[in-house]
Order: C-alpha cells, then sequence, then structure tokens
C-alpha cells in the first residue's frame, strides 16, 4: 500500500445524517472597547518586520499605522487607532472568494478541486504545485487562489470580477473599490503568479485562460478595505452567513463553516499550525499589513499594521489578535473543567 497523497484524498465521513450543532460560549463585549485600547497601546511601538516591497507600491507605505477593529455578531463594530484607514485586502480576499465559489459550486466540487490540506511551503510556492501533480492543495496559497477565482461565476472575465468586487461588498457592507495604483504595480510585478497560472493550466487544473484568472486575482487582492471593513467581513462568517451590520445573508451557514476551516489550516500560510497553538482562531493575513480573525458564533477582529515576518504576516497584527483572543477567551481550544461536577 502506498502512503503518498496528491492532495485529493479526503478522510473517511459517514455523518450527513447527524445533525450539525453550532459551538457556544458568549463574548464578554462590554469589554472589548478597554481591550482594544489596551492591544493597540501595548504593542504600537514594536516596530519589527518589514514592508511588502516585492509589490513596489506595497514598499512605500507608511509603516507605522495601526489600526485594530473588532464587531461582534450583535452587529457593534469597536476601534482602536486609524480603523478607516484604507490599504489594498491583498490575500484577505482568498478566504471571502472562496466563501463565494463554495456557496456557487458545493462543498465536494470545490473541496474535490481545490482541496484543503496545508503544502507547508510559502505563498507563491511554485515547488508545492510541482510536488502535488498540479494540485493546487488550498484556497489560501496563490496558486489555489488563482484557481479558486477561476471558478467564480461568470462567463467573462468582466463578469466574474464584477461577482467578486460585489460578492466582496456584500461581505464588507459597502462597496468595495479597486486601489488603481496598487493594481497596476502588482500587475506590472505579478510574474510569479502569471507563471503559477500557466503552470496549472499545463496540468488541467484551470479550464479557462490562465492571464485572466491571474488579473481577476490580482484585482481581487487590490480592492480597498479598512480594519473595520475586515471586522464585519469576518464577522459574517462569524455569523453563519449574515452580514451583522447590514442584516443580509451573504452565503450559508454551512459555508462560513467549510471557509474558516480552511482558513485555520492555512491562512497564516507555513505558520498556520504555530497560530493555531499560539492564537487558537482561524485567521487569514496579507502583504499590505492586514489580518481578520473569526471566533465563530463570537465576532472577529480586523487588524492593520504593515511591518511583517517573514511569512509575511502583520507583526504587531499577529499580536493584537494573540492579546485579544487570550483576553476574550476567543481560542477554539481552551476549556475550564465544568463547574457543575
Ligand atoms: O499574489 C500576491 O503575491 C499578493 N497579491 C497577495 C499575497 C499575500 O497577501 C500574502 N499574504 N500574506
Amino acid at each position: 500500500m502506498s502512503f503518498t497523497s496528491d492532495g485529493n484524498e479526503s478522510i473517511p465521513t459517514d455523518f450527513d445524517d447527524v445533525v450539525q450543532q453550532v459551538s457556544t460560549g458568549t463574548l464578554a463585549h462590554q469589554r472589548i472597547d478597554e481591550l482594544l485600547l489596551e492591544a493597540h497601546e501595548r504593542y504600537a511601538d514594536v516596530d519589527e518586520g518589514l514592508l511588502a516591497h516585492y509589490i513596489p507600491i506595497l514598499g512605500q507605505v507608511e509603516p507605522d499605522t495601526f489600526a485594530i477593529s473588532m464587531s461582534h455578531v450583535g452587529g457593534t463594530v469597536h476601534g482602536a487607532g486609524d480603523c478607516h484607514h484604507q490599504f489594498s485586502i491583498q490575500s484577505i480576499s482568498k478566504m471571502f472568494v472562496y466563501a463565494l465559489v463554495l456557496q456557487e459550486h458545493g462543498h465536494e466540487a470545490v473541496h474535490e478541486k481545490i482541496g484543503v490540506n496545508n503544502t507547508g511551503m510559502p505563498f507563491n510556492s511554485v515547488m508545492a504545485v510541482e510536488l502535488n501533480n498540479g494540485h493546487p492543495m488550498n484556497p489560501m496559497v496563490n496558486a489555489g487562489a488563482i484557481a479558486t477565482t477561476e471558478m467564480i461565476a461568470g462567463k467573462s472575465a468582466a463578469k466574474k470580477w464584477e461577482n467578486v468586487r460585489e460578492g466582496l461588498s456584500a461581505f464588507a457592507g459597502r462597496p468595495l473599490t479597486l486601489d488603481d495604483e496598487v493594481y497596476e504595480s502588482e500587475s506590472e510585478a505579478n510574474e510569479r503568479n502569471k507563471a503559477l497560472g500557466r503552470l496549472l493550466k499545463s496540468y488541467g487544473r484551470l479550464d479557462g485562460d490562465p492571464n485572466n484568472a491571474v488579473d481577476t486575482y490580482t484585482k481581487q487582492c487590490s480592492l480597498n478595505v479598512t480594519a473595520h471593513d475586515l471586522a464585519v467581513m469576518g464577522a459574517t462568517l462569524a455569523d453563519g452567513g449574515i452580514n451583522p451590520v447590514t442584516g443580509q445573508q451573504v452565503v450559508s451557514a454551512d459555508v462560513c463553516r467549510d471557509t474558516l476551516a480552511a482558513v485555520a489550516t492555512n491562512g497564516l500560510y507555513e505558520r498556520s499550525g504555530d497560530w493555531l497553538f499560539e492564537i487558537g482562531i482561524p485567521a487569514k493575513s496579507g502583504v499590505s499589513g492586514g489580518i481578520v480573525a473569526v471566533a465563530p458564533g463570537k465576532g472577529a477582529i480586523g487588524a492593520f499594521s504593515p511591518r511583517l515576518d517573514m511569512a509575511g504576516n502583520s507583526v504587531r497584527g499577529q499580536l493584537a489578535i494573540g492579546h485579544l483572543s487570550r483576553a476574550l477567551g476567543l481560542n477554539l481550544f481552551a476549556s475550564a473543567p465544568d463547574s457543575g461536577r
């Protein structure tokens, strides 16, 4: 028997007839304002990390901007710092596009085509694709995200882009707009993503034109958001797919569950295991410095600070979210002995 895997295999499942129950617990929302300020003050002076110079315009941003925002599922959004500062969403877009594609195509088809297992390699790895027979492996690395974007509904590239923009805007609860400068800067510097698109195509893993898929992916990464938007977008996934501010059902509760599982295993790339071990909630980062972390049934935190660690994750953002996860009891794996015993 061979134990090699090409990313297409699943674990055995035989529980479709068992009713899905949800995790419980309440959020101490009366403490959010105080804790956001505390975390902001505590980490505002951390200056470790580097800007994302490989996208030229991201290498020129003000490095000290720092924002933390939190939305709970009841719909109130709290913030500390520059919560309305706009930045490009970058890789954080991957989780929301993945949710839209799950909504369109369903759990099985997307699982088979994109996969959910961690590559253990950097987000833009070509080797990960080669080692897995062209399988993109998961939707959070660039190869998987390009393949996911290609699955968005729409016959033309223009229609797909419209659906991406409208879908992400529904998560944010306001119309998101393209940052033209970021889009142009990244378009001029994304030979590697174009190579990933062609590589996927050569393995028969993309149906359409790889350049169109990469272009739509580059546009989705160039949508402007704020930390406040990230909190609302994340809280929509924490709230069974209902945007807590607008009340719109954006995706189904099953899609939220599947999306957050993929985010938990891959959201911080090769650091995802360390992140779950230390912080314990699904989170997704982007190279402009944003991070969103989602506590199912409770709410979400959006953070922004542009200096990144070596895996491309905001240094201050990780610290601030770690602080809040601990102080608000968001870690999914933390429990205390039953007091009724
Ligand atoms: O494709 C890229 O390289 C960027 N548009 C997005 C990468 C990214 O955000 C990785 N995140 N930490």
